[in-house]
């Protein structure tokens, strides 16, 4: 390239036009997964304090949502229990109940028909009175034990009709035995997304706080999640996956973590996601309500960023609000 004068990038740089013809990245609905919270009940619509903007929805306004994620070209959705604490167990054995909400809501959504995906999580972190994502035993969260678990609730889900299941769990060896598992059952067909790359992170607080385990959480999740000090780490656990049966891998949190999405992404041939988290969510909206930010300035270029690291879809919270504003103004 040669020097300054010959070379000057604020040539292309000059004017709205020219920007749009070098711009290297691009976001469209395509990218957007968009989480949604379950609650029972019907007509339910309930905010969540440290979510603004996002409402725990009943199974009949799921299925509006279902819908209205189609017309507005969103391809999947990922739901979240809120579950009853009545309904919490040591065990976390509502995971297994077949008319537990996310079973419930994936029919609902299915029976409608949509060209939208479906994807439950698979961990037990909903559902066990200790808020944590597996079986303790002895003080400690038995990997072993936890796996056969997560994979009989991964053929559940799967007969509830989801098309993706995402194990967010973090426990050694279960993406192999949920794809033995699915294989066993007949869902050759059901995809398998890990959360391969998930730290143990001080950003899921809200999210917490919408399933309902945020105070019931004893300690913390250091033992299975990952170091946020850590990237070759990544590495390996998204090898592992691969090599078990995972179609894609997820990186969470994202914001704080798209080298680990570009690391990831430059690495393997298989679709890296990402998940910009409740934490990074609540963030901007909180600046937002102060006035400090020009929010849905900030909300897009946090979303473009995620594409520019290498990510194929993010999984947002914004999702709807994102995609209407990307139909109106592309
Ligand atoms: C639970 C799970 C968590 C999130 C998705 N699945 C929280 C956790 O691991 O404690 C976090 C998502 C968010 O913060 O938006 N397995």
């Amino acid at each position: 390239m040669p020097a300054f004068p010959e070379t000057r990038l604020r040539r292309t740089r000059h004017a709205d036009w020219s920007r749009r013809l070098v711009r290297e990245t691009k976001l469209t609905p395509n990218d957007l997964v968009w989480p949604l919270f379950v609650i029972a009940g019907d007509r339910v619509r309930q905010p969540i304090a440290s979510l603004p903007g996002v409402e725990r929805l009943s199974i009949d306004l799921i299925v509006d949502a279902a819908r209205q994620a189609e017309q507005l070209g969103i391809p999947a959705i990922a739901l979240f229990p809120y579950t009853d604490p009545a309904l919490r167990r040591e065990d976390g054995r509502e995971g297994l109940n077949n008319d537990n909400l996310v079973c419930r809501a994936t029919r609902a959504v299915k029976a409608a028909k949509l060209n939208v995906g479906v994807i439950l999580d698979v961990a037990l972190d909903p559902y066990t009175s200790h808020g944590h994502d597996g079986l303790i035993r002895d003080g400690d969260i038995d990997n072993d034990a936890t796996v056969e678990v997560l994979a009989q609730q991964a053929v559940l889900q799967a007969q509830a009709g989801a098309d993706i299941l995402a194990p967010s769990d973090m426990m050694d060896g279960r993406v192999g035995a949920i794809r033995a598992a699915l294989e066993d059952g007949g869902h050759t067909q059901t995809q398998i997304l890990s959360y391969a790359a998930k730290y143990a992170s001080a950003f899921y607080g809200p999210f917490r706080d919408a399933v309902g385990s945020g105070d019931l959480l004893k300690g913390d999740k250091r033992s299975y999640q990952m170091d946020p000090a850590n990237a070759t780490e990544a590495l390996r656990e998204v090898a592992l996956d691969i090599e078990e049966g995972a179609d894609m891998v997820m990186v969470k949190p994202g914001g704080a973590y798209l080298d680990i999405v570009q690391l990831i992404a430059s690495n393997f041939d298989v679709p890296t996601l990402a998940y910009q988290v409740s934490g990074e969510y609540a963030m901007i909206e909180a600046a937002r309500q102060k006035g400090w930010i020009d929010g849905d300035a900030a909300m897009m270029e946090s979303l473009l960023a995620f594409k520019r690291a290498g990510a194929s879809a993010v999984f947002t919270y914004y999702a709807p609000k994102v995609a209407t504003l990307l139909n109106t103004n592309p």
